[in-house]
């Protein structure tokens, strides 16, 4: 299945990324926990350059455990902080404050030897659509944080949300793309349901889940299904289809139907905790340099 992109915005939305980033410390990027390589951009190395780093790899409550702490060791070694978020839940988020501050000790440290006392660290969220950023900034800034900027009389300009006396973070969120290039990074977007595009057939999509699972997990179907795993994809769609009742006039297995159901049940994680990619999967790290190297 090809996966076409269509980058659209894409140079705009970079020039307004490089003004924002001029006017931050620390940059803190989301990434999702069940696909951190798809969803990073690698261009933010190049964007974010000398700036402190942070990485949050979020929606951590629908990956595998083990898998989110290799990652984090993963790009702890590149020079990240990292944390892993659930950024619906504000429990999660307290930590993130400390992280920021962490991330930039040494400007603090600068600051203070200028005699620069309580400047607030300016921080931006980051990330490619749909990885969380509104959630996480609706769930960590809450109700109770002072909006500055654009007030009546105020200079026009970004508005900021102060945290506390020591946080402040711009209050839109930096939109990255994705790896546009990468055909597999299509395909694992598409699996968590990122692209939503009709000229993405669901049952090709499907099939493609299929092989993975089959591949990567092997007996989740059957678990889950109790259908029997096989080589050719198609049958066991049609089993599944089957299995699940997905009948169509004439009284044959409809495709679309099975292949929407086994994606919807992957997407919410009813399959169980899944993480589609590792650190060790080889293509990791190619791209990627990080704030320490
Ligand atoms: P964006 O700004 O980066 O584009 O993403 P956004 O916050 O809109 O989040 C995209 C979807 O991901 C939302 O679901 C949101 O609730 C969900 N989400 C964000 N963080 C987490 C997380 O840590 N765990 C889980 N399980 N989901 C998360 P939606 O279905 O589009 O909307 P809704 O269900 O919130 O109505």
């Amino acid at each position: 299945m090809h996966f076409q992109w269509y980058p659209g915005h894409m140079t705009k939305a970079k020039r307004a990324m490089q003004e924002d980033i001029r006017l931050i410390d620390v940059v803190v990027e989301l990434v999702d926990a069940r696909i951190p390589y798809s969803s990073k951009n690698p261009d933010i190395e190049s964007l974010a350059q000398g700036k402190s780093r942070v990485i949050l790899l979020n929606k951590k409550d629908m990956a595998d455990s083990n898998v989110t702490k290799q990652w984090q060791d993963y790009y702890e070694k590149k020079g990240y902080l990292t944390l892993a978020v659930n950024a619906r839940q504000k429990q999660d988020l307290k930590q993130v404050n400390s992280l920021i501050q962490k991330a930039c000790e040494e400007k603090i440290l600068r600051d203070r030897k200028r005699g620069i006392i309580n400047r607030p660290v300016r921080a931006m969220i980051v990330g490619i659509p749909n990885v969380g950023k509104s959630t996480f900034i609706n769930s960590f800034a809450g109700k109770s944080c002072v909006k500055t900027g654009n007030k009546p009389g105020v200079t026009k300009g970004k508005q900021w949300i102060r945290l506390n006396k020591q946080v402040e973070l711009l209050d839109t969120p930096g939109i990255l793309w994705p790896k546009f290039e990468d055909q597999k990074v299509g395909q694992h977007l598409a699996f968590i349901g990122s692209i939503r595009d009709e000229r993405i057939q669901s049952v090709d999509l499907g099939l493609d889940l299929i092989e993975f699972l089959e591949k990567e997990h092997v007996g989740i179907l059957e678990k889950h299904y109790q259908i029997e795993e096989k080589e050719d994809s198609v049958e066991v769609l049609n089993d599944l289809a089957i299995r699940r009742g997905c009948i169509q006039k004439g009284q044959t297995p409809n495709l679309d139907k099975a292949a929407f159901l086994l994606l919807d049940d992957f997407r919410n994680a009813r399959l169980g905790k899944i993480s589609i990619e590792t650190p060790s999967d080889g293509k990791e790290g190619q791209d990627e340099t990080g704030p320490g190297n």
